[in-house]
């Protein structure tokens, strides 16, 4: 049987990258979005070239505003019809309050709205390849989140990585949501924690950096890139997790969400609110 097509977020560089490579040698038709179209293509040729597998594209899509978000949804409804693993990995740790073209705040849109919009975009395609998964990349920091509907997507209560953990929240309350509103329709909607990995995200440079490398790897903290793509596989491809749906996962390892997470009219209140803004 021919194996399930799966579309990463991000897949340029990190974790996206390491996980789109797992995908590609054990013979999956992946499809990475990028959003420099000459990346996009090298890292697909990569890919590629590295495992083997002629079957690794590449989409171009910008997941830092709304339009760049719904364009690539449109994208992938014409290209990727067969579309059964959607996974939102791509994310940002902003260091500077910096507002997009809507008006919204850097982590809040990619880290929080890119996968919300995404994600309901692309629920009929994969309820009709069903049984399809969504698995979305949050963060263990996401337990240190407090959000604010009426200030967090702006920005206005930044504070570099408090704004992460915040942003993350609201992803974390947005999988339980979305895993219960399409929970008969073949689909199902998880969040992992990928483990700490020395990419951008991290958001170290210099000696820091470099302590970081050395020391989170003897210490065992900061793993070698190349894993992080283990976990994400296994979650969206184990055949006892067929069933599991509005999980939370650190890496492998079945986990429980932000106390929040479980507040449904908390969850509602943001969805609704989400409504208004796309
Ligand atoms: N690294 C860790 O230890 C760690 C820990 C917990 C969670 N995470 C999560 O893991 C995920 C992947 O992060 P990473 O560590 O692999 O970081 P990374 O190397 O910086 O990769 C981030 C990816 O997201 C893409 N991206 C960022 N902004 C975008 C935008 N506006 N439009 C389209 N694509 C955009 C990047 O594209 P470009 O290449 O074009 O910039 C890149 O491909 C994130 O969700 C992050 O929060 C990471």
């Amino acid at each position: 049987m021919k194996p399930p097509t799966v579309l990463i977020t991000g897949g340029t560089s990190g974790i996206g990258k390491a996980t789109a490579t797992h995908f590609a040698h054990a013979g999956y038709p992946v499809v990475i979005t990028a959003r420099d179209a000459a990346r996009g293509r090298a890292t697909a040729a990569q890919i590629s070239a590295r495992t083997s597998n002629p079957q690794v594209r590449y989409l171009v899509g910008e997941l830092g505003t709304i339009k760049g978000c719904q364009a690539l949804v449109a994208l992938i409804l014409e290209e990727v019809p067969d579309l059964q693993l959607l996974i939102n990995n791509a994310g940002v740790f902003m260091t500077k309050r910096v507002l997009n073209a809507d008006g919204l705040e850097t982590n809040f849109m990619v880290n929080y709205l890119a996968p919300f919009i995404l994600s309901t975009g692309l629920v009929e395609l994969l309820a009709r390849n069903a049984p399809s998964r969504i698995l979305t990349v949050n963060t263990g920091l996401h337990l240190q989140g407090h959000f604010d509907l009426a200030r967090t997507p702006c920005g206005l209560d930044f504070s570099g990585r408090a704004s992460y953990c915040n942003t993350k929240l609201a992803n974390a309350l947005f999988t339980v949501e979305q895993a219960g509103r399409v929970r008969h329709r073949g689909i199902t909607v998880n969040a992992m924690s990928p483990g700490l990995y020395n990419t951008r995200v991290l958001k170290v440079t210099g000696w820091l950096r470099v302590a970081v490398r050395v020391g989170g790897a003897g210490l065992g903290l900061v793993q070698p890139l190349a894993r992080s793509g283990k976990a994400p596989f296994y979650l969206a491809t184990a055949p006892e997790l067929a069933a599991v749906t509005g999980a939370y996962f650190d890496q492998q390892k079945l986990a429980a969400f932000a106390p929040q997470a479980a507040d449904a009219q908390l969850r509602k209140e943001l969805w609704d609110r989400t409504l208004g803004w796309i």
